[in-house]
């Protein structure tokens, strides 16, 4: 492309679609809106979602554009749920069915480019029955409408439409890169100079290689390599080193814009080396191996669903990476927004990423989209070094031999460089993937944590072998939830990751889930969320989040989370023990009241073969003459976490616990100006230690001055102590100050810049 238009802003919407509207307005109630949007804010919970599975209208105007020499428009659709018709001046652009992958259509023969022309899209977000992933339940929400971003891109007549990096041998010194140059000629044939340069993120150019090629009209495709190359560094977790690639198609008479010159097209990529390989024997990340410790995620946030912003979606990245501390997320079930992708790539983050589905397989026009769905998700990320695994199966359903056999073959043509999965929860079922990728639930409290995999497969050899979910519904648990259900929740995690890393025939295994999510009525709590997260739906840690972020070095910061609410009589009986401690500390010291702290330097046995295993304090470290029993004084409390001997962190708990502050902090300080943006905002009722209150309700009241709104409620109780809330700005630059009060606390002020 020559130029990238944003079209975020000036669109009107109409809640209803009416006949027509692709030629006007038609006297219909529409209003201002921008991307992403959601066409409905919903409630927390408790809610019909039916509400939003409407066929809605998006009009807007789009610019004026220099269509000269032979200039292309194309208008690219990241996402619009479920299904899109798209109509230039009052005539039909193109289709597309599915809410998760992009399009991209010509409109150039449609536009007069002086300002006037208009761009009408029908969004159409009912549950039909030729759209995966509906036809059946499905346990998550959808949501509706442009919920994603729209651009204009201004194309050379010869253009790019897509490039693929590969290197054969990543592991070697001196790296073949091979540049696979798709082009599309929208005039006759002509004589082109293809040049494809790889740089560092800094824009020093590493190599570079040009070639004559001719392009035939029509698409086609060209390959440059650039042999050789040294001194590139590999990608992973600890290094994620990225290029830049960039490739120019330039016709013969390329030059200047005149009437006769043709103007050359450009695309850039970004890409890593690293080899990514599931065996029998585990996955080997760069040839080495790694185990993979993993959460799944919903894209899905309070009131609006998928319509978030970059930022948002980039922080959800930074939370799995740095403070869930996992090395994999598996985008369940359906591919994610490239923001999110892209900060993946940033951070380290590997990523599994699958096609849209769950557990319905439809009729033949449905498994036609389903194909799609995959060319469409492996051409848009398949130079993503985070993305390891395709994902080809409709999540936990039913064998159909012909259907996957198909769906591995989009994949596997598309892309050579990566293996596929396929999400199941049947035993025995046919392995026409690379990997057989298993939701093993059979944890529920009893005594196997993980089942061997030749008793899942049935096969009589060890396979590539995943576990892509446990626990999840096999036990929800809030946030707020009482203190031994905390503990168990805990408890179940850190088996499934022992049983995991203890097991050489599993690559390792991704929990269900990092962060609560909206459902259909089907499932959940009935309150429309399953609380099946390690974090709730805000993204506020349970105790269980501690489980994966334990289990780091303490290089990247020491954890220590003992998992109590602190109290004498929360638990059953009453007390706090056994205490467990998750941590990546090496000994604990607990100082109970006035009594000399008792160190603890033996870890839990039930766990021997995780990195980190927790410590259990218990009757046989702290006497009941210490700990004391129901009837006697309850005291403050002070664990210490300790390395080689030395005190790297602490918790301390208050014996007398009252409200004694509002705390609050926003993610980010500065928003970005020019379109919609967001942070979040996280507010705490906490006691004198800093801890939130863990059944405080108190009620909070939000008001925001400046270029900004709040999403959902201003006026809500704390759930469990703490809430969040989302800011967004209008776009429009200023201060934005949001102050909270809370009857009986000093109210707190946050001050924003939108710049
Ligand atoms: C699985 C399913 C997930 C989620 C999970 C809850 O069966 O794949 O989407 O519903 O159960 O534990």
């Amino acid at each position: 492309m020559i130029e990238r238009i944003p079209l975020l802003t000036g669109w009107r919407f109409s809640p209803e679609w009416r006949d027509g509207m692709e030629k006007s307005e038609g006297g219909h109630a529409f209003a201002d809106a921008a991307l992403p949007h959601a066409p409905v804010e919903l409630p927390l919970n408790y809610f019909d979602e039916t509400s939003y599975q409407k066929v809605s209208c998006y009009r807007r105007t789009l610019p004026e554009l220099d269509l000269s020499g032979g200039m292309r428009a194309m208008i690219r659709f990241e996402g619009v749920m479920a299904a899109a018709t798209v109509w230039v001046n009052g005539k039909l652009l193109t289709e597309h069915k599915g809410g998760y992958t992009p399009f991209e259509a010509d409109a150039t023969d449609l536009l007069k480019g002086d300002g006037s022309d208009t761009l009408t899209v029908r969004a159409d977000a009912r549950e039909r029955e030729d759209i995966p992933p509906f036809g059946g339940q499905i346990d998550y929400l959808t949501y509706s409408g442009i919920y994603r971003e729209v651009y204009l891109d201004l194309c050379a007549p010869l253009r790019i439409g897509n490039l693929k990096v590969e290197c054969a041998d990543p592991l070697a010194s001196e790296k073949d890169v091979r540049a696979r140059v798709f082009a599309v000629n929208a005039g006759t044939a002509v004589e082109a100079a293809v040049e494809v340069t790889l740089s560092d993120l800094s824009g020093r150019r590493l190599a570079s290689t040009a070639k004559n090629v001719t392009a035939a009209p029509g698409e086609g495709e060209f390959e440059v390599l650039l042999p050789s190359v040294s001194g590139l560094s590999l990608w992973s977790p600890d290094s994620p080193t990225l290029y830049c690639v960039e490739c120019s198609l330039a016709p013969a008479s390329a030059g200047s814009r005149g009437a006769e010159a043709l103007p050359a097209d450009r695309f850039k990529t970004r890409v890593g080396f690293r080899t990514a390989e599931f065996r029998s024997d585990g996955f080997y990340l760069n040839g080495k191996p790694f185990q993979i410790v993993g959460l799944n995620r919903h894209q899905a946030w309070p009131y609006v669903g998928y319509a978030m912003p970059a930022r948002a979606q980039r922080k959800d990245a930074e939370i799995l990476k740095n403070e869930l501390r996992v090395n994999l997320v598996r985008t369940s079930h359906y591919p994610q927004s490239t923001h999110f992708l892209d900060r993946c790539d940033e951070l380290g983050l590997l990523v599994f990423e699958e096609i849209p589905g769950w557990q319905h397989i439809g009729g033949e026009e449905w498994k036609a989209v389903a194909k799609e769905n995959v060319a469409e998700m492996v051409r848009r990320d398949w130079n993503r070094p985070s993305v390891v695994i395709w994902g080809v199966r409709i999540n936990e359903s039913r064998d159909d031999d012909p259907f996957y056999a198909d769906t591995n073959a989009v994949a596997h043509r598309l892309d050579a460089t990566r293996q596929t999965g396929g999400v199941r929860y049947i035993t025995n079922s046919s392995l026409l993937e690379d990997v057989y990728t298993m939701n093993d639930f059979v944890l529920d409290g009893g005594p196997v944590a993980l089942r061997k995999q030749r008793e899942v497969t049935g096969l009589d050899r060890d396979v590539p072998y995943l576990i892509t979910e446990y626990n999840g519904h096999m036990y929800p648990t809030k946030k707020g939830d009482c203190e031994e259900r905390q503990h168990e929740h805990c408890v179940r995690h850190l088996r499934v990751q022992n049983a995991a890393f203890a097991d050489p025939a599993v690559s390792g295994a991704i929990g269900w889930c990092a962060f609560d999510y909206n459902t259909h009525k089907d499932f959940g709590s009935g309150d429309r969320i399953c609380h099946h997260g390690v974090m709730d739906i805000f993204r506020i840690p349970k105790f269980a989040s501690f489980v994966y972020a334990s289990q780091t070095p303490p290089e990247r910061g020491a954890v220590l989370k003992p998992v109590t609410w602190w109290a004498r009589g929360e638990r059953s009986v009453g007390g706090i023990l056994p205490l467990l401690v998750l941590t990546n500390c090496d000994e604990i010291g607990l100082k109970f009241g006035p009594f000399d702290e008792i160190r603890v330097t033996e870890k839990s046995a039930d766990f021997p073969a995780l990195p980190y295993p927790p410590f259990v304090v218990d009757l046989r470290h702290i006497p009941p003459e210490k700990i004391g029993a129901w009837g006697m004084k309850w005291e403050d409390g002070l664990v210490t976490g300790y390395v080689g001997g030395k005190a790297v962190a602490e918790a301390r708990f208050a014996s007398n616990p009252v409200v004694s502050s509002l705390e609050a902090a926003a993610d980010d300080a500065v928003l970005d100006a020019g379109a919609k943006d967001v942070t979040r905002v996280t507010v705490a009722a906490a006691d004198r230690a800093g801890n939130p209150l863990p059944f405080s309700d108190s009620i909070v009241r939000v008001e925001i001055e400046g270029p900004a709104r709040i999403q959902g409620p201003s006026l809500f109780p704390l759930i469990a102590g703490s809430r969040a809330f989302w800011v967004e700005s209008s776009g429009e630059a200023g201060t934005v100050k949001v102050r909270l009060s809370c009857e009986g606390l000093e109210t707190r002020e946050l001050t924003l810049e939108v710049r």
